[in-house]
């Protein structure tokens, strides 16, 4: 097993910040077109020296074990970032403590840097003081429920 897997495992068996914000500020969603998987991620702001920083983030995800392992390091490290700086995080910069992503990993990576971008950009969209600005977002789950009658289909969100 290569060091990257270990840490992968490591990060699997205490993933941190799972699961809804419920008074988010942003939330963004992406399905990867390459396996199905798909990730949500929830993005809390505060102020803090005068600037807006994320201070909370969360995920959701159906996906493999890498994209849970890096969004559960990206959500820690994105803590104290502004929406700029936020913006300008390639995949490999969320892997953190897991390292460099191995090739046959990367869009796992880019699951996770696809989410954030997504709620970044719903966050600019919504004014920054609305209160109610994401807390309507349904959860992940609750979003890939099958309508009766109907059958599911993953699109990707740009
Ligand atoms: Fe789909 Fe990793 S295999 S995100």
């Amino acid at each position: 097993m290569s060091l990257f897997e270990t840490k992968v495992r490591e990060a699997l068996a205490n993933p941190l910040n799972q699961g809804e914000l419920e008074d988010a500020d942003a939330v963004g969603t992406v399905g990867s077109p390459e396996c199905g998987d798909m990730l949500r991620m929830w993005l809390k702001f505060t102020e803090k020296d005068g600037k807006r920083v994320i201070d909370r983030a969360s995920f959701q995800a159906f996906g493999c074990q890498t994209a849970i392992a890096v969004a559960s390091m990206a959500t820690e490290l994105l803590r104290g970032k502004t929406a700029d700086e936020a913006k300008h995080l390639t995949a490999q910069d969320l892997t953190g403590n897991l390292g460099p992503l191995p090739p046959m990993k990367i869009h796992c990576g880019q699951l996770v840097e696809g989410a954030l971008r997504n709620a970044l950009d719903q966050d600019a969209v919504a004014a920054p003081t609305d209160p109610k600005a994401g807390t309507m977002a349904p959860t992940l789950a609750s979003s890939l429920q099958p309508k009766t009658g109907g059958t599911l289909r993953i699109v990707p969100i740009d």
